[in-house]
């Protein structure tokens, strides 16, 4: 990432940190990653040569400009899905400002809603970072559309809230079709690498 570029994101972080440490609500927060985290989707979208990118959560789109800045390298595209119409619109309005708006496919409304109309078996990098207690609901959705062969799916807050992901994470661990690790970046990536 250029230094002007991540100088534009840093700027969306700190407004982001500095917006959650005032609001009670944890639903109205914005919640990014860390950046250490964006730095890492960003290797990992390079190191598989990612083009076809899912993000599920995108917030005010700090996390999707990672994705977007990398998939840029790769010749790729993110879709990226969001519930709540203020963040999206803010999501947008970053998008722009940032230049990566060509880059990226911003799907308004709920995931469970949306997933079943992406095609299947259709994207190499899939990031989940939405509302954990929900993954298991629509999981089947998720995963008909990680590519079957050499898709890379990516569970942020791994960590920080272990007990709300361990059920997805063990049914992934003890799943034949997925290699697994869990990684100690930020707040936590769960990596499950789709093998044919
Ligand atoms: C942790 S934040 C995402 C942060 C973002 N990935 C980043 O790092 O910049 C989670 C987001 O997921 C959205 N969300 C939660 N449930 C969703 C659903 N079912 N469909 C779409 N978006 C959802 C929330 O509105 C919230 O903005």
């Amino acid at each position: 990432m250029d230094a002007r570029r991540r100088r534009q994101l840093a700027d969306i972080l700190e407004h982001g940190e500095r917006f959650d440490r005032e609001v009670g609500d944890r639903l109205n927060r914005y919640r990014n990653i860390t950046e250490d985290t964006g730095e890492f989707l960003s290797v990992l979208i390079q190191a598989v040569s990612a083009r076809r990118i899912l993000e599920v959560g995108t917030s005010n789109g700090y996390s999707t400009l990672w994705l977007a800045d990398a998939a840029a390298r790769t010749d790729g595209r993110v879709t990226t899905i969001e519930v709540d119409a203020r963040r999206a619109a803010e999501a947008a309005g970053n998008f722009a400002r940032v230049g990566l708006a060509g880059r990226i496919t911003l799907c308004r409304g709920d995931a469970r809603e949306l997933l079943p109309k992406l095609a299947k078996d259709s994207f190499d990098l899939v990031f989940l970072d939405a509302e954990r207690t929900e993954y298991l609901d629509f999981w089947a959705s998720i995963e008909a559309r990680i590519k079957r062969d050499g898709g890379l799916l990516v569970i942020d807050n791994a960590i920080s809230h272990r007990d709300e992901l361990e059920e997805l994470m063990k049914r992934l661990r003890d799943s034949a079709r997925y290699a697994t690790s869990l990684v100690p970046v930020g707040k936590g990536e769960f990596l499950a690498l789709s093998r044919p």
